[in-house]
This record gives C-alpha cells, structure tokens and sequence, in this order.
C-alpha cells in the first residue's frame, strides 16, 4: 500500500510557509489506518517491549491501536495539567515559547522496556522530551515508532541512539 496517498497536504496550516500533513484522511480509511498500525507492528517485531508510550494527541492514536496490537498496555504524555495522580514533567522548546510534557510517577516501572509511537518526527523536541520522562523513572527506551518523518528537520539526530522507525518519509 502507498502510504502517502493516504496522507493529505494542506498549505499555509498552522502558519503561513507550513505544509501541514494531515492523517486524518489515513485515519478515516480503515484498511489504510489498519495496514498503517499491521506495518508499525511489523517493523518492531523483534523488539522486547513491555509497554507504549505515546504523546497527546495524535500519538494516542498511534500508540494506542498499536499497544493493543502487540498486546502490551500504553502509558500517555499528556500535556501538563491534564493527569490526575502524581506526576514527573518536563519542558521543552517550541519555536515560540516552551511547552511541558507529564507523565504519571507509577506509569512505568524501573527497568521496563517503552516502545515511543508517534504519527509525526518533526524537529524530534517532542519525543527527545519523553524519552527523558521514561528515563527518569528508569524505564528503558526500545525505540520509537512513527507514521510520518519529516527527514529536513533532522528530528532523529535529537533522539540520540534511540533506535527510530518511520512508515513514511518526506
Ligand atoms: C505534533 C505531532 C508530534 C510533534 C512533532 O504534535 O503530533 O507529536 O508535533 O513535532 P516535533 O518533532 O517538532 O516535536 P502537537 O504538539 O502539534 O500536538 P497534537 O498531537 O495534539 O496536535
């Protein structure tokens, strides 16, 4: 299947220069958004993985069809303010401002191993921000997994030696 005919461009979204890649169009299509999660799943079959990790929003709509795939749970990074127990956070840089990413305190044990899922690899600042949640609650990072990389913005140098894997690439 090709992806990308799934994947609708929109110019000028958010902000003028932006060529935004809408999935809503993949998401819409059930045997395209079903092959899309069958070829995540595929590409990290030979990963150890206890859990999903995924950031609000559309990383929920990654990760969690994909957890259940592999059978293993997901954890979500919201937004903060969002969870209601006991919470780590983190800040990171957008290009105006700074915005932090929570994670539950108990959401992963020491030594658990967390696959990220994303739908898009940007400049890599969301993903290098929850790879440092789970770290500091000792879990370990077995990769991260996305629908879509944006391959200009450089995102993967930002995620260090994490092992990355993306559907789709522009
Ligand atoms: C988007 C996207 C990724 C992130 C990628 O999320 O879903 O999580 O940006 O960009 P980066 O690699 O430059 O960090 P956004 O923060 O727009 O939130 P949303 O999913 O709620 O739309």
């Amino acid at each position: 299947m090709n992806f990308k005919d799934y994947i609708r461009e929109i110019p000028d979204f958010p902000q003028p220069g932006i060529l935004f890649k809408d999935i809503t169009t993949l998401l819409k299509h059930g045997k395209a958004y079903g092959a899309a999660i069958e070829a995540l799943k595929e590409a990290v079959k030979n990963k150890e993985i206890d859990l999903i990790a995924g950031p609000e929003a559309r990383g929920f709509v990654v990760g969690a069809p994909l957890a259940l795939a592999l059978g293993v749970g997901f954890v979500p990074i919201r937004k903060s303010g969002k969870l209601p127990g006991e919470t780590i956070e983190a800040k990171y840089a957008l290009e105006y401002g700074n915005d932090c990413l929570a994670m539950h305190k108990d959401a992963i044990a020491p030594g658990q191993k967390v696959l990220i899922a994303d739908d898009l690899l940007a400049t890599g600042g969301t993903i290098a921000t929850t790879i440092n949640l789970i770290r500091q609650l000792g879990g370990e990072v077995a990769g991260a997994a996305f629908l879509i990389e944006l391959e200009d913005l450089n995102g993967r140098e930002k995620l260090g030696d994490v092992d990355v894997f993306s559907l789709i690439k522009y």
